[in-house]
């Protein structure tokens, strides 16, 4: 439902180094008696912290996030009628305020402040008391504004704090402000304002360094152990006025700080000493790192001086895997960390360098693995409605990141041309809303995301040639094939048509089923149509020899076997053709974000899980071991983005932290642990697990929609295998087992011996 503001959009009068205080003090009018409820609704264009009778109103850091600003800028309500009552008759309500997304830097162009000039917020505290009363305090231009301790803040540069600033007496009442002035209203339509759907982002948990060192230039260094996003908190006690700078990195580079991969990004924090005893903790940035180097620090740095604070999205973690191969777990584990560290508000690339965009085709692969590990409902949904504001406002074109920040720097300084559809990118309107579905079966989602999946769908038709492919025009393709130069990341060996036409093809039979989920018989049958035609398309001038795919390498056959474009025989002759490629190359992946979601389904599919096995083992780059065996604690950007001789890739582009080739973490969970979802939401769970790569156990679980779903699996001697599954009441699992008739269980535990010809 649609709130009506009457509170109007504030920002000070002075800068204040964009971390303006702003506050309002009131007497509550107690004579209606004791307060019976209160609750403040806020948000800002930047990021706002608000405190209530001197106290903070919530635990939660860089609210209200990013979204489509031109459209959605979401508010938060809070119940703070503990803090009102607390405050008594005299009331400070005061917003601190930091540039955020809004105002900072965004993107790789050097561009900052796309939606807004200056931070400012917008807020109404409603306070119910006994006699029914409700009085309501407004942000207008009655309100004060002052500097606060933070000097400088950028998401991408840092934070800088002055501890000698700090003056926590602009949060009661009467406090004499210094140097404080007035605000002015900003013109704002209340009308973008929208309710949260996502989850907020909260402080996660904190690490402490693992150890400290001085590097070969006498820098200070640190290392957190885990590679990471959030920022450092520090606490020192030196002469008034001397400055600490923490600058951070997820790698070394020879013995130093790698801060290459992070381009333009400073993500350099500065604190100055007060000379008392001081805590800095710079929540107005955020950094991907997993060093530290720590210049200026009084006296020598103890591991208790710091800690790395982890920040992300609050989402559910609601699955879980391990097994036998320490490796693989910690693939695994590698997966969820850089999950954590690209789901800061929005789904990003990455979140180190100067980019941390919401890039569709990297959530286009990995989000089957994400809906696995967290429970990313409510956080993708409100990205969706993101994702529809841009293409509503575009004619049905899916921008390449969401929001559009690509689109804002073409009007602000002309740095792109424009833009049009991509396959995978774009398909993202698809292929999302259908791994949502399946994952949690709430078909209310899949209602409002409907429009969305038909609006792509209409918009690329239009694109098709003449026959009938998705052919000329930009393409990122197959993204990142290990084989492509490494400053042309789209010159893959797929062909882009069929890399295109394929994923365009997924998206029309993708939306033909939802459309009939949905009851919509018109839009089926239309989407069912072109579905056919381009699957005929796509065989007529791709498909050749009984089932080889024109550019012959992994991704067009991965591509082809798992969007089921390939008829009987074809289909074998396809997954031959794969696996011989995959023995040939030695098992080194060569697929690119195109094809590495896919790849080791195309052979489990086509009867080579073994060949699958082979090639998620092998140790060698391109390979998921690769990093592994580096030392890796989050999937890399590229296969290689640590050369063996562990320097940096001199690729533009190499991150430590990016979730795309984290796709694979989906097939451990459906295909090595056996747990994939039989219809949508799991009222069927299928329970498959395939032995395999001398692995001796596996186990995990995951809390679906209608309850928990534990399995483990056990290899005894010989060949056999004992499985024990556990399902909720009410959910019916479908138990397939390599040469067993299937079993159904509704309910309940039950343990499964059989025997695999796999020798481990
Ligand atoms: C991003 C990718 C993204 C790609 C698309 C890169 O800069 O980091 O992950 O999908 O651009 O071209």
């Amino acid at each position: 439902m649609q709130r009506s503001w009457s509170a109007l959009m504030i920002a000070a009068d002075q800068d204040r180094a964009g971390a303006p205080l702003l506050r309002t003090e009131r007497r509550v009018e107690v004579v209606h008696g004791t307060v019976t409820r209160a609750a403040l609704a806020v948000t800002a264009l930047g990021i706002v912290e608000c405190y209530v009778g001197g106290r903070a109103v919530s635990d939660e850091v860089l609210t209200p996030g990013w979204s489509a600003y031109e459209w959605r800028l979401r508010y938060r309500t809070h119940d703070v009628t503990q803090l009102v009552r607390e405050a008594g008759a005299h009331l400070v309500l005061g917003l601190a305020l930091g540039r955020g997304w809004a105002c900072g830097r965004l993107g790789y162009t050097g561009g900052r402040a796309f939606y807004a000039q200056e931070p400012s917020a917008i807020a109404e505290l409603c306070i119910e008391f006994a006699d029914g009363h409700v009085q309501t305090i407004v942000t207008d231009a009655s309100w004060q504004a002052g500097p606060s301790c933070v000097t400088a803040n950028d998401l991408y540069d840092g934070q800088s704090i002055d501890a000698r600033l700090r003056d926590d007496s602009w949060l009661s009442p009467g406090a004499m402000l210094n140097d404080w002035g007035g605000v002015h209203p900003v013109e704002f339509d209340s009308s973008r304002l929208v309710a949260y759907r996502s989850p907020v982002v909260r402080r996660q948990e904190t690490l402490g360094p693992l150890a400290i060192w001085t590097s070969g230039s006498g820098s200070t260094l640190v290392d957190f152990g885990q590679n990471l996003v959030g920022w450092v908190r520090l606490r020192a006690r030196g002469e008034p006025g001397s400055v600490i700078t923490v600058r951070h990195a997820e790698v070394l580079d020879h013995g130093e700080l790698g801060v290459r991969p992070l381009r333009s990004a400073l993500a350099t924090d500065r604190f100055v000493l007060s000379g008392a005893d001081d805590t800095f903790e710079p929540t107005f940035t955020a950094h991907g790192f997993r060093y530290a180097q720590v210049d200026g620090f009084p006296g020598i740095l103890q591991a208790d001086d710091l800690e790395a604070v982890v920040v992300h999205t609050d989402l559910d973690r609601i699955g879980a895997f391990e097994c036998s191969d320490p490796a693989v777990t910690r693939l695994h584990e590698n997966v969820v960390w850089s999950l954590k560290g690209n789901v800061l508000d929005v789904p990003t690339d990455c979140p180190q360098r100067d980019e941390r965009l919401g890039w569709t085709g990297d959530l286009a692969v990995v989000a089957p693995a994400a809906a696995y590990l967290f429970d990313v409902s409510a956080f993708l949904d409100d990205w969706m409605a993101d994702l529809a504001a841009e293409q509503r406002a575009a004619d049905g074109r899916v921008p390449f990141v969401v929001p559009d920040l690509l689109k804002l720097d073409q009007k602000a300084r002309g740095m792109f041309p424009p833009m049009e559809s991509v396959a995978i990118w774009s398909d993202v309107a698809a292929w999302l809303p259908w791994t949502l579905w399946q994952a949690y079966g709430d078909r209310e989602a899949l209602t409002r995301h409907f429009p969305a999946m038909v609006a792509h769908v209409r918009r690329v038709e239009r694109l098709l040639s003449a026959r009938g492919l998705w052919e000329g025009g930009f393409q990122f393709g197959d993204w990142l094939d290990p084989d492509a130069p490494a400053d042309d990341a789209a010159k893959a060996k797929a062909d882009k048509a069929v890399v295109a036409t394929a994923a365009f093809y997924r998206s029309a039979a993708i939306t033909a089923a939802a459309a009939r989920v949905l009851d919509d018989a018109p839009t089926a049958d239309a989407m069912t149509g072109l579905a056919a035609r381009l699957r005929g398309a796509f065989r007529e001038h791709f498909v050749y020899d009984g089932g080889h795919v024109v550019s012959d390498c992994q991704t067009v056959y991965a591509l082809a076997i798992c969007f089921g474009l390939l008829d009987g025989s074809e289909r074998d002759v396809a997954g031959a053709r794969l696996a011989s490629l995959v023995a040939g190359s030695g098992y080194r992946i060569a697929t690119g974000f195109a094809g590495t979601p896919f790849v080791l389904d195309a052979l489990t599919d086509t009867g080579h899980v073994q060949s699958a096995y082979r090639m998620l083992l092998q140790p060698e780059p391109p390979g998921w071991m690769y990093p592994i065996r580096m030392g890796a604690t989050t999937m890399w950007e590229r296969w290689d983005s640590m050369l063996p001789d562990g320097s940096i890739n001199p690729g533009e582009m190499t991150s430590f932290n990016h979730y795309a080739f984290g796709s694979v973490a989906d097939w451990l969970h459906r295909v090595v642990l056996g747990i994939a979802p039989g219809s949508p939401g799991y009222g069927d769970v299928i329970i498959a697990p395939r032995a395999g790569g001398g692995l001796s156990w596996a186990r995990g679980s995951l809390r679906t929609p209608r309850g928990l779903v534990s399995l483990s699996w056990s290899r005894g001697d010989g060949d056999s295998i004992t499985l024990d599954v556990s399902v909720p009441d009410g959910m019916r699992a479908i138990v397939r087992l390599p040469g067993e008739p299937e079993h159904q269980l509704a309910g309940g535990q039950r343990s499964f011996r059989y025997t695999t010809h796999v020798a481990p």
